[in-house]
């Protein structure tokens, strides 16, 4: 605990040094194409929770997500990766967060699709969907549900 402590002691310090309050949650990669409104709603949704977001616009998504160990039947819209993780689709930061903390051994994190209540859709009505961790050899588990 003391050395996480200090570590985060560090990273305020570095993050004051650049004119920050706070250091960010997680430094997160996206990858999207450039005409995805709900990929930049999501961007949004992690900015708000803290994060910090690098985003990228490729043409060849479906390449990044097999790179990443996504199957297609966790496919989204966009995959992002933040430290070792994969992060495939509209994933609550707060899953993302308390995998980074809980730091379980899988490749990452999705949401297959688009499910109108995940957040960056944030459409009208409840749709219930799951939170999948995924890991290398394609099994899955239930993460989180919503
Ligand atoms: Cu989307
Ligand atoms: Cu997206």
């Amino acid at each position: 605990m003391k050395r996480v402590l200090s570590v985060m002691g560090i990273l305020a310090a570095v993050a004051i040094g650049v004119g920050c309050t706070q250091a960010p949650a997680g430094e997160i990669t996206v990858y999207k194409t450039s005409t995805c409104g709900c990929c930049k709603s999501w961007i949004q949704h992690l900015r708000a929770n803290g994060f910090a977001v690098s985003a990228h616009d490729v043409q060849n998504l479906d390449q990044i997500a097999r790179q990443n160990g996504v199957s297609p039947q966790l496919r989204s819209c966009h995959t992002a990766r933040i430290g070792n993780y994969v992060i495939e689709g509209h994933v609550p930061a707060q899953d993302i967060k308390r995998m980074l903390a809980e730091k379980p051994s899988v490749t990452g994190l999705a949401v297959p699709g688009m499910p109108q209540s995940a957040p960056g859709m944030d459409l009208p009505g409840k749709e219930p969907y799951n939170v999948y961790a995924f890991k290398a050899d394609g099994s899955t588990a239930v993460y989180a549900r919503y």
